[in-house]
C-alpha cells in the first residue's frame, strides 16, 4: 500500500484533501491526523473493522482502551452517560484543547473502542484540521497516538510516516504539533476527579477552575484505573541516564566511552561550543530528540533534570517513563 502525506498547509488544497479523507474513513480505513499535542491513528467510532487494523498496525496490547475525539461539546455529552457539573466545568474550561476526561460511557458506545470497560475517554482537540474532519466524517473519530506501541509519540508526519510506511493509506500533515505530549487525562465520576496522566494543563489549574482539590493516584494505583500507563512507553533505544545537577551532567558525558547525547532544559542559558552533542529539550521537541537519538544511533542519552523540569509534571512524567527499564 503506498502511504499518501497530504500538505494541509496548502489552502487550494485543504478542501480536496479533507474530503479524500473522510471518504477513507467512512469506507472503514485508517487515517493519521494531526492534534495539538501529538498526531492521532484515526478510524470513525462505528467501523469495528478499522479498530481491528489499528490494534494490530501498532501492536498494542487490547486492553488498552482508545480515546473517542469530538468537534463539539454537545457531540461529546452525547457519549457520557450523564453529565454532571463538575464534567460541564473542565468541558467549557479546557476544551478544545489538551484534557481528555474518562468517564461512564453512553450505552451504545461499542467495547472495541473502550476494550470492554463501562467508562470512555473523551476530548476535543483544538486542532483545526483535527475539528474540521471529525465535523466533516460527522461522527468521532477514535484514535490512540500514530506511533508503534513503544515508540515515542509523533508529533510530526514525518514520525508517523517513519512507523508506518506501506501501512496506512493517509497521513494528514499539518507540521509540527504545537504541544508536542499527550493531553492530560482526568477520570470524573460525579463530583470526584483523578489524575490519570499528566499533560500541560497544571493541577493548580484544574483545582482552580473546579475550586476544590483533585486525587492525583499513586504511581502504583495508576495502571489500575488507567489500563495504558501499565505499559513501558515512550522509550528510544538509547539508555536514558537522569541527572540533577549540570556538573554531574558533564562528568557522565566525559566519562562515557558511548555516543552520548545530552539534553538540557531550556531555563539553562547556555550550552557550551564544545558539545556538539547537546539539545536544548521542553515539552514540544522532546519526543522528537528520542527519535533523533535513535535514527542517529545514539547509545545513551543524559538528560539533565532541573527544578524547571520537575514543575513541568507531564514532561517529567515522559522522561521519566522513558528512562524506567
Ligand atoms: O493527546 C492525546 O491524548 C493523543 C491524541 C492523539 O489525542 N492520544 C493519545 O492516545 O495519547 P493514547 O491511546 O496513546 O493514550 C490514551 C490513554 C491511555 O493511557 C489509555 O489507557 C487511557 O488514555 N484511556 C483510554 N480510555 C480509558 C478508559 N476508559 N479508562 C481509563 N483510561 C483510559
Ligand atoms: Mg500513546
Amino acid at each position: 500500500m503506498e502511504t499518501v502525506v497530504l500538505d494541509m498547509s496548502v489552502q487550494n488544497s485543504y478542501d480536496k484533501n479533507l474530503s479524500f479523507a473522510t471518504d477513507l474513513l467512512t469506507k472503514g480505513n485508517i487515517v493519521a491526523f494531526p492534534t495539538e499535542t501529538v498526531y492521532g491513528l484515526g478510524g470513525i467510532i462505528s467501523k469495528e473493522e478499522t479498530f481491528n487494523q489499528i490494534y494490530s498496525l501498532k501492536g498494542r496490547p487490547l486492553d488498552n482502551p482508545l480515546i473517542v475525539h469530538c468537534s463539539t461539546v454537545e457531540q461529546l455529552y452525547s457519549l457520557c452517560f450523564s453529565v454532571s457539573t463538575v464534567l460541564k466545568k473542565l468541558v467549557s474550561s479546557f476544551m478544545p484543547g489538551p484534557l481528555t476526561v474518562v468517564t461512564k460511557k453512553a450505552v451504545g458506545i461499542p467495547n472495541y473502542i473502550t476494550s470492554g470497560l463501562d467508562t470512555v475517554a473523551l476530548r476535543i482537540p483544538s486542532n483545526k484540521v483535527a475539528l474540521d474532519l471529525i465535523e466533516r466524517v460527522g461522527e468521532p473519530i477514535a484514535a490512540p497516538s500514530a506511533n508503534i506501541s513503544g515508540k515515542p509519540s509523533p508529533t510530526a508526519a514525518k514520525h508517523v510516516f517513519d512507523d508506518f510506511n506501506g501501512r496506512i493509506p493517509l497521513i494528514l500533515d499539518d507540521g509540527q504539533c504545537e504541544i508536542g505530549i499527550e493531553s492530560t487525562v482526568l477520570f470524573v465520576e460525579d463530583q470526584f476527579v483523578s489524575l490519570l496522566r499528566p499533560g500541560t494543563i497544571s493541577i493548580e489549574i484544574i483545582e482552580t477552575v473546579l475550586q476544590s482539590k483533585i486525587n492525583i493516584p499513586t504511581e502504583k494505583s495508576v495502571p489500575t484505573l488507567s489500563p495504558g500507563m501499565k505499559y513501558r512507553h515512550y522509550s528510544p533505544n538509547a539508555i536514558i541516564t537522569l541527572v540533577y545537577t549540570g556538573k554531574e551532567a558533564v562528568i557522565k558525558a566525559e566519562k562515557s566511552s558511548e555516543k552520548v547525547m545530552i539534553l538540557l532544559p531550556e531555563e539553562i542559558s547556555y550550552i557550551e561550543d564544545n558539545y556538539s552533542n547537546a539539545f536544548y529539550y521542553s515539552e514540544k521537541n522532546i519526543y522528537s530528540l528520542f527519535r533523533k537519538a535513535d535514527s542517529e544511533n545514539y547509545s545513551e542519552i543524559i538528560i539533565f533534570v532541573d527544578q524547571s523540569t520537575i514543575e513541568k509534571m507531564g514532561l517529567y512524567n515522559r522522561i521519566k517513563k522513558a528512562s524506567s527499564k
